[in-house]
């Protein structure tokens, strides 16, 4: 063992990074070589979670090493649960392990409070599993990026169908279950996988079964599934939008490795095909990616599964215009839009992309502009149309997915661009300047500290 984790990578880097670092990117150069993918965020992040069901231990093994981990093992010590990291990361750098042991034997706190919960949306996710095990919890309504309005009545809905008395007081959720949830049947009226997490996490430690009809269908949605089976409870539909959980009155430890991150995938994907190039996704899951790898297809990029992972490549050739609408999975990913929008940018063409899963998510579309794309917006309508060249500028990171959107412009493009408010990026991509660098790109961090 190593030691615990938030002491040598912790909130406090985090809030130190914040405002300081940037990253300085000269375009032109195409990427070759192989790149790692990390374990994925969106599902160690629930995983993490989980361990509040039982007093056992719960491993966990390619966790990545991200400002949100980190943020969620913080709010995890306050309600109780111990830490422990070791293995190794696949990058001589990575300064931490990649294998997180956690044990809940003592839930010491039911409250996650405001200033942890408002920095990251999922830490909301708490939630069903404190009142599962301790029958109550008192948990702030969530934060997040800003990309829309991101309500949780899915969630709420979802948890009193399961026994919970809920309340809202002072920006709290105050939640009871004295007699312990029991099983029901839950039809979500839209899909959203925070909602679907949340309850499938809840309803493992529910009397009986419970049934989700509509769930999200999201791979990580099934890694946590999978991990919940280990633990004790059953879950049948693994990948369907109907799910079936047998719960049980207690759950034990279990070890899982996480998932690939398809997002992190996608990402690379993109970035290739945006500065051309041949490179080697090492460990991605293709299946996990189908519809944004076949459009990537369609754009004129080579999408090719190997047993190594998936390689990409773009060797001269111009890039095909699209026409895109984000959907839950198996859909386009709401999750690579900016990423998509940042190489049709460059397009023999005009591109059009529909965001429908968040209302305000376009706000990286100004920062593009900036490095000279042409992008009009009309509600919830991107009309990309495609320019010879971008010229490096200095842009601003809005959220996680538009900042590497940004960067993936400013691989592509001519001359210099420096990127401010790198935080946003220090959330989702584990050693993004490193793995890029690594296959010729010139990026660098500048680094305040
Ligand atoms: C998760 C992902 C995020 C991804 C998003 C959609 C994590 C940590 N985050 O976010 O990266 O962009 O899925 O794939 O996995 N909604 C409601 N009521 C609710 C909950 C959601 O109306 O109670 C709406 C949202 O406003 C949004 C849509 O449902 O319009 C989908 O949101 P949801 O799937 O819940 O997103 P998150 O779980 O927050």
């Amino acid at each position: 063992m190593l030691g615990l984790l938030a002491d040598s990578c912790g909130f406090s880097t985090w809030r130190r990074l914040e405002f300081m670092d940037r990253i300085r990117i000269v375009g032109g150069h195409s990427l070759r070589g192989s790149i790692p993918i990390s374990g994925a965020k969106n599902a160690a992040l629930p995983l993490l979670i989980a361990s509040l069901l039982t007093e056992d231990r719960l491993t966990l093994k390619n966790v990545p090493n991200l400002a949100d981990v980190n943020l969620l093992v913080r709010i995890l010590r306050n309600h109780g649960v111990d830490l422990a990291v070791d293995g190794k990361r696949s990058s001589p750098s990575g300064h931490l392990g990649d294998t997180i042991h956690l044990t809940a034997r003592d839930i010491v706190d039911t409250t996650a409070p405001y200033e942890m919960v408002s920095r990251m949306r999922a830490s909301f996710w708490v939630l069903g599993p404190l009142i599962a095990r301790m029958g109550e919890a008192r948990v702030s309504l969530p934060g997040g990026c800003a990309i829309g309005t991101r309500p949780v009545d899915l969630h709420l809905t979802g948890l009193k169908a399961l026994g919970a008395e809920i309340d809202i007081d002072s920006g709290y959720v105050v939640a009871k279950a004295p007699k312990g949830l029991r099983g029901a049947h839950i039809v979500f009226p839209k899909v959203s996988v925070g909602a679907t997490h949340n309850v499938l996490l809840a309803a493992a430690l529910a009397k009986g079964e419970t049934v989700i009809e509509n769930a999200a269908r999201e791979p990580e949605i099934g890694d946590v599934a999978t991990c919940l089976t280990k633990m004790g409870a059953h879950v049948e539909g693994i990948g369907t939008s109907v799910l079936r959980v047998q719960g049980r009155d207690r759950l034990e430890g279990a070890v899982h490795t996480v998932l690939p991150d398809r997002i992190e995938t996608g990402t690379f994907a993109m970035a290739v095909a945006a500065t051309g190039g041949d490179v080697l996704l090492e460990g991605a899951h293709i299946n996990d990616l189908k519809t944004a790898l076949d459009i990537l297809g369609e754009t004129g990029t080579s999408v090719e599964a190997t047993e190594a992972g998936v390689r990409i490549a773009r060797n001269g050739g111009g890039i095909q215009p699209v026409s895109v609408e984000t959907q839950p999975f198996p859909g386009f990913p709401t999750d690579l839009q900016a990423q998509l929008m940042a190489l049709l940018t460059r397009a023999s063409g005009t591109s059009v992309i529909r965001e429908t899963i968040f209302e305000n998510r376009f706000m990286h579309v100004q920062e593009l502009a900036r490095l000279g794309a042409d992008i009009q917006l009309h509600g919830d309508t991107a009309t990309i149309k495609g320019v010879k060249e971008l010229k490096g500028a200095p842009v601003m990171a809005t959220d996680l997915r538009a900042s590497v959107s940004l960067v993936i412009a400013g691989l592509a493009g001519e001359g210099e661009t420096v990127i401010n408010r790198v935080y946003h990026l220090d959330r989702g991509f584990e050693q993004l300047e490193r793995k890029l660098s690594a296959c010729g790109a010139e990026i660098e961090r500048l680094s305040s500290g």
